[in-house]
């Protein structure tokens, strides 16, 4: 059993000795509404991007939703959910071999600033895959408001993430972390295995974007990173 593996067991053990009321789960159909509005609200609410450029859930829904049903027809993606079956938190992932491509009519010219800056992280060329199966994007992540326990639980989504992708064979995952808090979250993954696992590929700092003459993430502190990892 490898280190991540054992380490899922104990904290699903721990999940169910706390009767924590969560369970995560494939992101299925049935999640496509829920996940789009929580991706949707707390990317406009909490992430610092969004938050800079004032975006709405107007500018985020359409395209948030195409992203959900494109991944949930690959199987990759999780949500974990309450007893209720009520979505507590989402985490989109996507095999770059046949990547989300977002109708350009969807994008509102907010979001095509951000993807301007994202676009300017870039893959490793010599990563690219050349097969399903091979590499893998987590694209979106986000947890509800006010879930207890929440630094555990996306964690939690995380490592599974990392052991049913492994599971099936990928080679390689990747992030582009915008947030700085999902770094923590990182950092704590890799406390608990006492080595390097996420490494930084590529950092761009947005205060220094430029956009027709204008910096419009001037107010971003620090950098956004693009994380690769190997499970
Ligand atoms: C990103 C997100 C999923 C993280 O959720 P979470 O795992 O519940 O994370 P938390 O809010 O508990 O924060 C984790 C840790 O980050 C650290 N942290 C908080 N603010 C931070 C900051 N500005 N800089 C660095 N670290 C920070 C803290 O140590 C915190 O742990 P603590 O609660 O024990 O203090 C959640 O904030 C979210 O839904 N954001 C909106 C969508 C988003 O930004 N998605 C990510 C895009 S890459």
């Amino acid at each position: 059993m490898t280190p991540i593996a054992f380490a899922l067991q104990i904290a699903r053990s721990f999940f169910r000795i706390m009767s924590l009321p969560l369970t995560i789960k494939t992101l299925g159909p049935a999640h496509l509404e829920e996940a789009t509005q929580l991706l949707a609200s707390q990317f406009c609410e909490r992430e610092p991007l969004c938050r800079i450029l004032g975006l709405t859930i107007d500018d985020v829904e359409p395209v948030f939703r195409a992203q959900i049903d494109h991944v949930i027809t690959q199987g990759l993606s999780l949500v974990a959910v309450n007893r209720s079956g009520n979505v507590q938190a989402v985490l989109t992932v996507e095999d770059q071999f046949a990547p989300f491509i977002p109708d350009p009519s969807s994008i509102s010219q907010k979001l095509q600033i951000i993807n301007g800056l994202l676009d300017s992280l870039v893959f490793p060329a010599a990563m690219q895959p050349t097969r399903a199966c091979e590499v893998y994007y987590t694209g979106l992540a986000a947890v509800a408001p006010g879930q207890q326990r929440k630094g555990l639980l996306l964690i939690m989504m995380i490592l599974e993430c990392y052991s049913r992708l492994k599971g099936k064979g990928y080679r390689r995952g990747f992030a582009k972390v915008t947030n700085a808090r999902i770094g923590a979250q990182m950092k704590r993954i890799e406390r608990i295995f006492r080595r390097e696992i996420f490494t930084r590929s590529a950092e761009i700092f947005p205060s220094e974007f430029k956009v027709q003459g204008q910096f419009p993430f001037a107010a971003f502190r620090g950098s956004i990173n693009l994380i690769i990892w190997s499970p």
